[in-house]
């Protein structure tokens, strides 16, 4: 059987820092607070007039130079995003021409938190097929331009961050390394827990300065309902994955978790038997990037010499959909 594997990595992060400080400037908060209920010290936030499509540009270039390619050596691109360029086409669409790129397909994954885990497992799927040997594997988020910065909206506002993150997959040419196994789950009955209205397509038209008036442009969430399912699903869905390669935790080398809150992989390390320094996290840096957070994440542990070959490597994300999912790895 073919098995992919990630052949390169690379990140990028804009390079305004903004820290809990600057944000209890323009509303009612504090760093004491904002450090103690999520773990976050600082995040970066792009300029006026970058997309996230550009984003998303400087991190595939660096992952393709860290894998020895050229971008006409790609023959798909997978991107997962929350804060497209624009509505539609899809953010693969913009990437495509700013690498030089015509005719490879295409494809946006709109899975919030997970999203990177559901398109590593996507890219990971067309690789067994054979139908795809070198896929470009981006998430990207621009978040800035969507937070209400009011204390009405505080709650979301400090725990988000912009950022990318990219990964190269394709064949591996030692079947024991690679992905071993990926497992997606979602639950849509908490659909509104965690979610953007912005517009709404039963409406004609669908957006109204009434909307906008009412604060559709900004996401709502119950983030103590968020906790609560997320410190569930985190372990249950590593357990599963786990289970499916028969391995125990004590084999992880690496558990890399979505970053969205520190005391949430906290907990879920906790509830696992998993010291906290195999749970790797870096959202002290840059807050919650979503789609961005697994491959920036998976860059800082490789520089930081955390994964060695061989190592089993296991990323696990949540989020709004709710949508988990865990993908095991033997790099
Ligand atoms: O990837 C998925 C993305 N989302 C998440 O993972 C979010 C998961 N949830 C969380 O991270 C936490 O629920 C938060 C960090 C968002 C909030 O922490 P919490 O301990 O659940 O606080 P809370 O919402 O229950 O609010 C406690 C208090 C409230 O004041 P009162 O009613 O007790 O007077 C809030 O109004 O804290 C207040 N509050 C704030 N205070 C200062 C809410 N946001 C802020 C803020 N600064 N930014």
């Amino acid at each position: 059987m073919i098995r992919s594997r990630i052949l390169g990595v690379g990140k990028y992060l804009p390079e305004k820092r903004v820290t809990n400080f600057d944000l209890a400037k323009m509303f009612n908060t504090s760093d004491e607070w904002i450090r103690k209920r999520t773990g976050i010290v600082e995040r970066r936030f792009a300029e006026e007039g970058v997309y996230c499509s550009d984003l998303a540009l400087e991190a595939s270039k660096e992952a393709l130079k860290n894998a020895g390619m050229k971008a006409e050596d790609l023959d798909f691109i997978i991107f997962a995003t929350l804060s497209p360029d624009h509505l539609f086409p899809g953010n693969g669409c913009y990437l495509q021409p700013k690498m030089g790129l015509s005719e490879i397909g295409c494809m946006d994954i709109r899975n919030q938190c997970s999203g990177f885990v559901y398109s590593l497992a996507t890219a990971d799927a067309f690789v067994k097929t054979g139908m795809y040997k070198r896929i470009l594997v981006v998430g990207a988020e621009v978040h800035s331009s969507g937070l209400n910065f009011t204390d009405e909206g505080r709650d979301v506002a400090v725990i988000f961050g912009d950022g990318a993150g990219a990964v190269i997959v394709g064949p591996s040419d030692d079947p024991s390394r690679g992905i071993l196994s990926n497992h997606l789950h979602a639950d849509g009955s908490f659909a509104d827990i965690l979610h953007l209205i912005m517009f709404d397509i039963s409406k004609k038209p669908c957006l109204t300065h009434e909307m906008l008036d009412q604060g559709c442009l900004w996401p709502k969430m119950k983030g103590k309902e968020v906790f609560r399912v997320a410190v569930t699903k985190i372990p249950e869905v590593i357990q599963e994955a786990l289970k499916a390669n028969d391995l125990k935790v004590e084999d992880v080398d690496l558990f890399i978790p979505h970053q969205a809150n520190l005391r949430i992989n906290q907990f879920a390390a906790a509830a696992l038997g998993v010291p906290e320094e195999k749970f790797y996290s870096n959202i002290q840096r840059y807050g919650n990037t979503t789609a961005a957070s697994l491959p920036i994440a998976l860059c800082e542990a490789l520089d930081e010499g955390l994964i060695k070959e061989g190592s089993i490597v296991v990323f696990v994300a949540f989020g709004a959909g709710f949508t988990w999912g865990a993908t095991v790895m033997r790099w």
